[in-house]
């Protein structure tokens, strides 16, 4: 089928690429000139594992295109998905709708009647009410429009748009829904399962989503606080409930907490959306999801406080600035957040991260960014975990164990092995539990 993505961000790029290797001819469209050269050249412009490879494959392939602006090619396209971002509007946690409004605009001139618009962006319920109400506005016919939300993970994002764990399709039409079970065939016939919904279902299914996952992490690290004040320990508290299968041992990771693009922004947007339609009280909680995980952040810093006294002098180590390991992405970043409330509290800060500095660099001068890991442990006094890249958890402590001037590592993710810190002579703190044997 030929098709058109519109916003090539990180939902979009991923997309584009996933649609093109399941067979469609896909036009990919970006109103960024710098994106497009470089999506052009086979690179999408982030870090995520494999996407490159597999864009160059389907460049080569001549199964995907991109341009700026639409014209004759998408306008003979069946299908348009709209990948737009939906980013947290300034000095407030409601979600800016404007991108998806121009793209329905810019969309308009060359859309026909038998072509379906798709929504995958994460948007507060309603919405694609007033983008069909916007888009009719501009043709002279009844414009079909349907909502499907995208899951896909930073870090496996390719696999999974390829393979994802359910395909959800809001729709108001048989028309449209038959064009959905069409473009996704081979997911469906390979056993993907096809959710069909009305279109507010769709549009609130992926703010439930990321609204429970935040809720899980943040139910974690709110036993946390209790654990450190009573001598408990989140970690195996975790597991412990993790097998009960209704509770389930996933995202039930304390540490430092959730950051990214998508769970901080998506709680504080269904929060507000909740308040604009009058029934905040029902999401009220996500408010103190929100503040929990927030004060992890805040905990490291007393942490490093109880240890070094004053940090004013001090020179701290943060081990990671990605919001997770895999991805080059600091958008809210409980690391990087870490790096800054330690430089406010007058520490000098060093940061490393296998692919995130260059963000780093160019967003906060005013912390001191080393490429090389053992470097970045020169004559520091504390260091503080806080993204669980694969190098930092089979890092050989005694290796390091001269080259720091203070030996006091805090786990800030519960992933080190602690023995073998201990046995190099470091001081081991953890979020969550109390550590013995320092
Ligand atoms: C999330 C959703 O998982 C995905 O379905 C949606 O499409 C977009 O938002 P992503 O932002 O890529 O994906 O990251 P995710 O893997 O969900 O992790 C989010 C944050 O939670 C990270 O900062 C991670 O470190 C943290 N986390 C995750 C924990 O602190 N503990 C856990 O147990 C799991």
């Amino acid at each position: 089928m030929k098709i058109t993505v519109i916003g090539l961000g990180y939902l979009g790029a991923t997309h584009a690429v996933a649609m093109a290797k399941i067979g469609h001819q896909v036009i990919g469209l970006e109103t960024n000139e710098e994106k497009l050269d470089s999506l052009r050249s086979g690179k999408a412009g982030f870090y995520e594992p494999g996407l490159d490879e597999a864009l160059v494959e389907q460049l080569a392939a001549g199964r995907l295109t991109f341009q700026s602006k639409h014209d004759e090619n998408t306008a003979s396209a069946e299908l348009h998905f709209i990948c737009v971002g939906t980013p947290q509007n300034k000095g407030s946690d409601s979600a800016n709708t404007s991108y998806l409004f121009s793209a329905v605009r810019d969309l308009a001139p060359i859309l026909h009647k038998d072509a379906l618009v798709v929504g995958k962006s994460t948007v507060p319920v309603g919405t694609a009410a007033l983008l069909t109400e916007e888009l009719n506005k501009l043709v002279d016919f009844d414009a079909q429009l349907a909502w499907n939300p995208e899951f896909l993970r930073e870090g496996t994002a390719l696999e999974d748009s390829l393979k994802p764990d359910r395909l959800v399709v809001g729709v108001n039409s048989q028309f449209a829904e038959a064009k959905l079970r069409e473009v996704f065939a081979s997911m469906i016939s390979s056993g993907v399962p096809f959710i069909v919904t009305d279109i507010p279902t769709a549009e609130l299914v992926k703010s439930a989503a990321n609204a429970f996952l935040a809720t899980k992490i943040s139910f974690i690290n709110s036993m946390a606080e209790i654990a450190e004040v009573s001598g408990a320990n989140a970690s195996a508290l975790a597991e412990a409930i993790g097998y009960d299968e209704r509770i389930g041992n996933k995202f039930l990771r304390n540490g430092v907490g959730f950051g990214g693009g998508c769970l901080p922004k998506d709680i504080r947007a269904l929060t507000a959306r909740a308040e604009e339609l009058g029934v905040g009280q029902a999401v009220s909680y996500l408010k103190e999801i929100d503040q929990v995980n927030l004060r992890r952040r805040v905990r490291v810093i007393a942490l490093l406080k109880s240890e070094l006294g004053e940090l004013s002098g001090k020179k701290v180590l943060v081990l990671g600035a990605a919001f997770k390991p895999d991805s080059d992405d600091i958008r809210d970043s409980p690391a990087l957040d870490i790096a800054l409330l330690a430089k406010k509290a007058g520490a000098e800060v060093i940061v490393h991260d296998p692919v995130s500095l260059p963000g780093v660099r160019s967003k906060h001068p005013e912390l001191i960014c080393v490429e090389d890991l053992h470097e970045a442990f020169s004559g520091v006094d504390a260091v503080v975990l806080a993204t669980e890249w694969k190098q930092y958890r089979e890092l050989d402590a005694k290796s390091i164990a001269d080259t720091v001037s203070n030996r006091l590592v805090i786990d800030g993710r519960n992933v080190l092995n602690v023995k073998a810190w201990q046995q190099a002579g470091f001081k081991v703190l953890a979020l969550g539990r109390t550590i013995e044997g320092n």
